[in-house]
């Protein structure tokens, strides 16, 4: 086991007891701050230009003064320094507004192993429950005083939902909108295959995160002889899904085998997804 890190810009790797946050900062009162976790590989997070170039948009949405470009990259390296290449790490980046009252964003690095259980979910896919979240497909964007598909460090609502799923025996929630539509999971995008077309959720019109595994994945879909798309899609249209899986950074690819209980078609271009983003089987 590999022990995790924490890095702070201008104090480099702290010992992972020590405080990096102020008891009044706004990040920990109200969930005020973004983050982005990366997948790192060979001892480099894979996709870092785009996990910046996501954060430094929510950034602007929230009216978050991040630090240069520069200090954020000089921060990943000083996290990732000398991290075993053969080892998979969790990659998270955090900044914060940054204590009460005025003061700077407060920012910080933390790596550690990938988690068993998210090895375990690529190998093996999920079980998944669908959960009503309450609006609809097109509620969020449509209010223009709320960002929307930020990845903002408030994730209590996703951690409500992964203890549902817990409590209702599955691995994972995907929430469906008021008007019937398939979202997102609490901390996973949606992706399946119809006929020879790999689809996501448009994030743009519904507010999901704009997944970064997701993305590539599309862009990178011809390889496999596939064209991409993003479109809405019902629970009982995954249900006839030529496949369908949860991606994200950490976890990667992880098929969905069971939807509400019913076994979903086990595709056998699983491997040759899982291959074409890179992720080792545990
Ligand atoms: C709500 C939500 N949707 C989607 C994702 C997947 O995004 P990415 O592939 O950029 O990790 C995440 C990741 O944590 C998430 O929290």
């Amino acid at each position: 086991m590999v022990a995790s890190r924490i890095a702070v810009p201008g104090r480099g790797l702290v010992p992972p007891g020590e405080p990096v946050l102020r008891g009044d900062d706004r990040g920990v009162l109200h969930g005020d701050g973004l983050f982005e976790t990366m997948h790192l590989r060979g001892g480099r997070p894979w996709l870092r230009d785009a996990h910046l170039a996501r954060l430094a948009r929510a950034a602007a949405a929230v009216e978050l003064a991040l630090p240069p470009a520069g200090a954020l990259t000089d921060l990943l390296e000083t996290v990732s320094a000398g991290w075993p290449a053969g080892v998979e790490g969790a990659l998270r980046l955090v900044c914060t507004r940054g204590p009460e009252g005025g003061g700077p964003p407060s920012v910080y690095a933390t790596l550690g192993e990938v988690p068993a259980a998210a090895r375990a979910a690529r190998r093996d896919g999920v079980t998944v429950a669908t959960l009503p979240l309450g609006v609809a497909a097109r509620t969020r964007t449509a209010l223009d005083w709320l960002p929307a598909g930020i990845k903002s460090t408030s994730y209590a609502v996703s951690t409500a939902a992964r203890r549902w799923a817990a409590r209702n025996g599955v691995d994972d929630a995907l929430w469906v909108s008021t008007d019937g539509y398939a979202l997102e999971g609490p901390t996973a995008n949606l992706v399946w295959l119809a006929g020879d077309t790999l689809c996501t959720v448009p994030a743009a019109e519904t507010g999901v995160l704009p997944g970064v595994t997701a993305a590539w994945l599309l862009a990178h879909a011809d390889a496999l002889g596939l064209r991409a798309d993003e479109r809405l899609v019902t629970p009982a249209e995954l249900r006839s899904a030529d496949g369908v899986w949860l991606t994200s950074s950490v976890r990667g690819l992880a098929e969905v085998r069971t939807l509400d209980a019913v076994p979903l078609r086990r595709c056998p271009r699983t491997p040759a997804l899982r291959d074409l983003l890179g992720f080792p089987l545990p």
